[in-house]
């Protein structure tokens, strides 16, 4: 397959399945401390300035700082030197997000069943509940990478998407 990258590797693939049909439209690597949610948050906002609508906008905020936070939180990304990476793309009526963290040996990105009491746990179930579609993927190399998107146009994760 001619899209296969040089390695061949099955983090190689997994990037590849992501973008397909996406451009990407911005990246940039932020130190892996709890300041990043902010400025990765405030980063993806000027990327993506007047290309989608700003009820778009403020799902985006809440998603990006939700999922920078927790690979600040619960990946090697907070180690002396760790990096979070933020990837947008554009694609489809689509906004693409991807946050690739340092990984970690302990824990994996998973809904948490929580009561209504509960002071965390919350923030993947708003990923779930607001996007259109997100995922997670480890590769011992690359390390973790969170993605989600949401529809440009509309009130997110509500309506299908009418066209490409
Ligand atoms: N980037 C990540 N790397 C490893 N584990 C993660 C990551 N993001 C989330 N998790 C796991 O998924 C759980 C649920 O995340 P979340 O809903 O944001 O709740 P909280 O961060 O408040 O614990 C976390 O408690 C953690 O165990
Ligand atoms: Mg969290």
């Amino acid at each position: 397959m001619s899209a296969r990258g040089q390695d061949g590797s099955s983090a190689t693939e997994a990037v590849i399945k992501r973008w397909d049909g996406l451009r990407i439209v911005g990246r940039r690597d932020f130190p892996g401390i709890a300041q990043s949610a902010g400025a990765a948050r405030r980063w993806v906002l000027e990327v993506l300035d007047g290309h989608a609508t700003a009820e778009t906008l403020e799902t985006l905020e809440l998603l990006v700082s939700e999922v920078v936070t927790n690979a600040v939180l619960h990946s090697d990304s907070a180690r002396p030197g760790g990096l979070v990476t933020v990837r947008v793309g554009l694609g489809g009526g689509l906004i693409h997000v991807e946050v690739i963290d340092g990984g970690s040996a302990t824990s994996v990105p998973a809904i948490r069943t929580t009561d209504d009491d509960s002071l965390s746990g919350r923030g993947l179930s708003w990923v779930d509940r607001l996007a259109r579609a997100w995922g997670a993927d480890h590769d011992d190399e690359v390390g973790g990478a969170v993605w989600f998107q949401l529809a440009i146009g509309q009130p997110s994760g509500r309506d299908p998407l009418s066209s490409p």
